[in-house]
């Protein structure tokens, strides 16, 4: 029996190496600590329905990844969100429509990775904590105690921190990844039971502790009574606060959007706040992926090339492009 490929996250990067490879007949296996696909696309269930609280929306450039996309839509995992867009700047907010198409999951952000999945074998609520080479094949050590194996070759696709302490095998790598610095992002959802007074959709804010405003339940197939936002803090507000206790964030940025809004504001009905601590890697990159052909060890996420989606999904492209063409 063929020996299988280990991929440590089931981000989109993960899973877009995972789809490639096991289409072209390479026996995969997926572990992800969280108990679920999507990382940074995933939705939250919740008694406000499911939110979007990581990625918003994306767009496609690149070729192959708008193809990919068309592919998607065909499926029936993703739609065009159209919203009424405002820029929020100097204190004035003002409309600021333009012509870009952005795409989000269909009827949440999460059913996009989910529909990457498929039966795909993966290890869920599995946290791995080392990634070693025995005699031929390589293993890996979850936080449990149980090593899982063996491989013939490894990908790592989680932010950078987190790739850097899988690669005590690979130097190199390590080094590169260490290199990346990756931000954090608060994010919070508010719902009311009476629609706000505005027809804002989202939003892009300067000058305030706001990065961008969200109205979830504008997004297509979305199925709450409540009047959902999913809010986002900049990376500055959002170090400066870190361990900012959930309700003093909540408290924060809801007073922030009432500003926002010259609005007093009613009192939402529900609250979440959610903490990215590797939101965002500063700055791009044009890596692509990294790896160690003979080794066996690649490594893809977003922070190879542009912190979004579209440079998450290229980047696990390329990891298993590299890794096919070298195996011939
Ligand atoms: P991730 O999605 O982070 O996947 C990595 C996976 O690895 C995770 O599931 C994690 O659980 C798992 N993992 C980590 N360590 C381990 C371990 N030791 N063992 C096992 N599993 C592990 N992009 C856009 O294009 N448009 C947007 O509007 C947008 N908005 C964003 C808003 C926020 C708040 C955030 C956080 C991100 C946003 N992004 C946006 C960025 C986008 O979400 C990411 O670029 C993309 O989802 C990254 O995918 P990835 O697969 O590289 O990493
Ligand atoms: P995009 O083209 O819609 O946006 C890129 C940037 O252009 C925006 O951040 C905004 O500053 C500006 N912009 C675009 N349209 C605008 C308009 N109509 N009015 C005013 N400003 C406008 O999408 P792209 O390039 O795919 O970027 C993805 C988005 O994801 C960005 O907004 C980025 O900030 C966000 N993101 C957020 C992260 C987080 O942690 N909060 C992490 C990664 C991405």
């Amino acid at each position: 029996m063929t020996v299988p490929i280990a991929i440590i996250g089931a981000g989109i990067a993960g899973l877009s190496a995972a789809r490639t490879l096991y289409d072209a007949g390479y026996p995969i296996e997926l572990f992800d600590k969280s108990h679920g696909s999507g990382g940074r696309m995933s939705s939250k269930r919740t008694d406000a329905g499911a939110l979007d609280l990581g990625a918003q929306y994306f767009t496609a450039r690149d070729r192959r990844f708008v193809k990919e996309v068309q592919r998607w839509q065909g499926e029936g995992w993703v739609a065009e969100w159209n919203p009424q867009l405002y820029n929020f700047q100097n204190g004035q907010l003002s409309l600021s429509p333009d012509e870009q198409t952005r795409w989000v999951g269909t009827p949440r952000m999460s059913s996009i990775t989910r529909g990457l999945l498929g039966r795909l074998q993966a290890h869920f609520s599995c946290r791995i904590t080392e990634v070693f080479r025995g005699e031929q094949h390589w293993h890996l050590q979850d936080a449990e105690g149980f090593t899982h194996g063996p491989f013939s070759q490894v990908i790592i696709a989680t932010p950078a921190p987190q790739a850097t302490a899988l690669l005590a095998a690979a130097p190199k790598l390590a080094g590169a990844a260490a290199g990346v610095q990756m931000e954090p992002t608060w994010a919070i959802a508010l719902a009311f039971d009476t629609a706000l007074e505005t027809p804002m959709e989202g939003c892009f804010v300067q000058d305030s502790p706001l990065d961008w405003l969200a109205r979830n339940r504008s997004k297509p197939a979305r199925d709450s009574q409540l009047d959902t936002w999913v809010l986002h803090a900049t990376s500055a507000w959002s170090k400066q606060y870190l361990d900012l206790p959930k309700e003093a964030v909540i408290e924060q940025l809801h007073g922030a959007f009432a500003e926002l809004l010259h609005d007093s504001m009613p009192a939402p009905v529900f609250t979440l706040a959610h903490r990215w601590l590797y939101a965002r890697p500063a700055g791009s990159r044009e890596w692509g992926a990294l790896a160690d052909a003979d080794l066996g060890l690649y490594v893809c996420g977003d922070w190879c090339l542009s912190g979004r989606v579209e440079g998450a999904w290229l980047s696990g492209q390329e990891a298993s492009r590299r890794l096919m063409e070298h195996l011939g």
